[in-house]
């Protein structure tokens, strides 16, 4: 625990980018948690850790450039984020990707379907196997996945991504039913619309702005989903009463936009 002497909570938020990953992290640091931050990209991970550093003081953010598509990536993450920061006790599985532009069953490759699913399924397989011990050991933990439309729904284009994205539910359904008696909450939430992160979010409102959409551009927030909403909501699965966890929950903008029209 060399990184974390003051033995506080330790939250690893897997899939760790500018939008939910980082308000996840940011929320829980400002509750007392030392996060640790799962993502491919260094810069992008270094930006997100000492941003929150700077916010919150040293030592309460530290990164692992981890690919969840390789399983001894993950386990070797896990294994030093055990060794210097302690037992995870809040695991945020946020990892998710797919084709911006859907392709048809025949037009997508195996490659393509294993490649997405490794990311959407199989990293949180894995990321789980490495938490449950000591969550066990702990007699309590908490596991949240996010989801998407597509976890519930097949449509269209999204043969590469929704299988992985059900798969995912049932994980955390399966996890449920094994282990929350023995202390372990695990919540499903369902991002049910686009995120005001950095790719959706600046497209949307670039659009709006070709569109001259005014009143849209002034009330963001009605029209599409804020990682910092979001944010609380992971907060409020994870200091829930044990007499009433969700084991699922799903949210949305008030004024839906086409996400959720899927
Ligand atoms: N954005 C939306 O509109 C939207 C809508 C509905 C649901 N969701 C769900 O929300 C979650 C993502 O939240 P977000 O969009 O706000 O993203 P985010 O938290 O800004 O970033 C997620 C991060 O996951 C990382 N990631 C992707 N593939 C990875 C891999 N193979 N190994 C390690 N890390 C990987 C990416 O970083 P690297 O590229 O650096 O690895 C990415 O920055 C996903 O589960 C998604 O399905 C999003």
């Amino acid at each position: 625990m060399s990184h974390n002497t003051q033995k506080k909570s330790v939250i690893a938020v897997v899939g760790a980018g500018p939008g939910i990953g980082e308000a996840v992290a940011r929320r829980f640091v400002a509750e007392g948690f030392v996060v640790a931050l799962l993502a491919r990209t260094e810069d992008k991970l270094q930006t997100i850790a000492q941003g929150i550093e700077a916010d919150f003081g040293k030592s309460t953010a530290r990164y692992y450039i981890t690919d969840l598509r390789i399983e001894q990536q993950v386990i070797s993450s896990f294994t030093s984020i055990r060794a210097e920061l302690g037992p995870v006790e809040v695991l945020v599985y946020n990892a998710g990707a797919r084709r911006v532009n859907g392709r048809s069953i025949l037009d997508t490759t195996t490659e393509e379907f294993e490649n997405f699913t490794k990311i959407n399924l199989f990293g949180a397989f894995r990321s789980s196997k490495c938490v449950l011990p000591d969550m066990l050991a702990a007699k309590h933990g908490t596991i949240i996945f996010t989801g998407a439309p597509g976890s519930l729904r097949g449509m269209p284009g999204l043969s590469s991504f929704s299988p992985g994205k059900f798969g995912l539910r049932s994980l955390a359904q399966i996890i449920t039913r094994e282990y929350q008696s023995k202390g372990v909450h695990v919540a499903h939430l369902i991002v049910d619309g686009p995120v005001d992160g950095k790719l959706i979010g600046s497209v949307t409102r670039r659009k709006w702005e070709r569109e001259g959409e005014e009143e849209k551009l002034n009330e963001v927030d009605v029209y599409i989903l804020q990682p910092t909403d979001m944010a609380k909501i992971y907060w409020f699965l994870h200091t829930q009463s044990r007499s009433a966890w969700t084991q699922e929950l799903d949210v949305r903008a008030q004024k839906e936009t086409m996400l959720s029209k899927l």
